[in-house]
């Protein structure tokens, strides 16, 4: 099976210059969701119709594995579609059609439309959802159960505009009808455009199988046109992540007003307060206090029984069991040992302007309040430092000092002088 994803489009009902398909969700664009899907089904190397700012989307496809295909200008989804013939003369079985714009589907939704699909023997299948409010959206049009056609809200009658069933934009195709309706439609709809939608109506006529699944859920088939689509996809993807890792133990006392990216870990018995941002990548251990307000970035991983409390972040960070930060501290580019303390206000000067630099604390330390590490910076175990102390790397520090002031310097040695 092949497989074309479209995405030429601007994205004009966004008002913004960034390609609708580049929207970041949870910081990855929206295109990257639906080639997940795709790979999660077992399709590697879909082709990708690409048009609007080409370049900066044929960046993001490159290690992808997806193929891109150049439409010039967009004239709609039918055209787009069109500008994969050449690539796809070769092509064997079905050709699946799925729009960028639509990143909730499941991998296993898309199986079981190819399984109805090959059972109906359709010539084109239609994946479709019921929509408590299907504005803006095809409508699927049936006469006496059978499916006939797909109506565009401008083109819809008011009667066609009540149907609740709606056009997900994903598709089944039997290739050689595709093309051959394909060369039939026209543009004289309200957006003067070449709609794929009217394959339907063209195959249904010369008698060809045409079928709609209603298989993808309400949520699934939620689309993105619009900045308050983009919110509500973001929202039912935060949706779903809170839910496995509730499935698996974790506490979360507000999940509304928690934010999980896709791809984290979390432990069991692992509590996470509201106002937490958990971005993608970051691990988590078990019987943690995550927040409230803690935002923890990439490359993060928190062990066992550790807290990150109310405004820390960390960021590219790793901390060993047992690591209390509880309020009020940056701690970015940081290795911190096992029982450590971070006092409140404790920051990380991870960043000289240029280049961002490590910062290693060992086991059991006691970090003073409103301490900064001025990094790259090394503090072995057991150190304890002043509250305010500010330790830059040209101090030799040993295990078991106790440091103070500005810059920080071992008070024990100064008292045998
Ligand atoms: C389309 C469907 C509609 C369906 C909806 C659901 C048509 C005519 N309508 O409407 O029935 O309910 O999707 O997702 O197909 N694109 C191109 N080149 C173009 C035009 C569009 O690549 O010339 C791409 C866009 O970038 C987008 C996708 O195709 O990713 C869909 O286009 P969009 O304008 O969002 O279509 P809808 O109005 O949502
Ligand atoms: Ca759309």
């Amino acid at each position: 099976m092949e497989a074309i994803v479209l995405a030429a489009g601007k994205g004009t009902r966004m008002y913004s210059e960034l390609p609708k398909v580049l929207h970041p969700v949870f910081g990855k664009p929206v295109l990257g969701y639906v080639l997940e899907s795709l790979a999660g089904a077992g399709i590697k190397t879909p082709y990708v119709v690409i048009g609007y700012r080409a370049e900066e989307v044929r960046a993001f496809l490159k290690p992808w594995g997806a193929v891109p295909v150049l439409q010039r200008e967009q004239k709609g989804t039918g055209h787009a579609v069109m500008m994969a013939k050449t690539v796809l003369a070769k092509a064997q079985g079905p050709v699946l059609v799925w729009p960028g714009d639509m990143p909730l589907v499941k991998p296993e939704t898309l199986e079981a439309f190819c399984v109805a699909h090959e059972r109906a023997r359709a010539h084109v299948s239609v994946l479709s959802c019921e929509r408590e409010d299907p504005f803006g959206y095809g409508r699927i049009v049936r006469e006496e159960g059978h499916f006939t056609a797909i109506r565009e809200e401008l083109d819809a009658t008011p009667e066609e505009r009540g149907i609740r069933e709606v056009n997900t934009g994903i598709y089944l195709f039997d290739k050689k009808v595709l093309f051959d309706a394909l060369e039939r439609i026209g543009r004289d709809n309200r957006k003067g455009e070449y709609y794929l939608t009217d394959t339907v109506e063209i195959l249904r006529r010369d008698g060809y199988c045409v079928e709609a699944f209603s298989l993808a859920s309400a949520d699934e088939g939620q689309g993105i046109n619009s900045q308050k689509d983009l919110a509500t996809v973001t929202q039912k993807i935060n949706e779903r992540e809170i839910a496995k890792h509730q499935a698996k133990g974790v506490t979360f006392m507000a999940p509304e007003q928690t934010f999980v990216a896709p791809g984290v870990k979390i432990g069991k018995g692992t509590t996470v307060y509201p106002w937490s941002f958990i971005m993608g990548g970051v691990e988590i251990g078990e019987r943690c206090e995550i927040g409230p307000f803690a935002k923890l970035r990439h490359g993060t991983v928190i062990g066992d029984d550790s807290v990150v409390g109310s405004f820390v972040e960390v960021n590219r960070s790793r901390f060993g069991k047992k690591v209390l930060a509880k309020h009020l501290a940056y701690l970015g580019d940081a290795l911190i040992g096992d029982g450590t303390n971070i006092g409140a206000g404790t920051v990380t000067a991870n960043f000289d302007g240029k280049q961002k630099h490590q910062t290693t604390v060992g086991k059991n330390v006691k970090v003073g309040s409103n301490t900064v590490f001025v990094a790259p910076v090394r503090v072995p175990d057991g150190v304890k430092t002043g509250a305010g102390s500010v330790v830059i790397p040209k101090i030799n520090i040993k295990k078991g000092d106790v440091v103070v002031g500005v810059p920080a310097r071992p008070v024990s040695k100064k008292k045998k002088r």
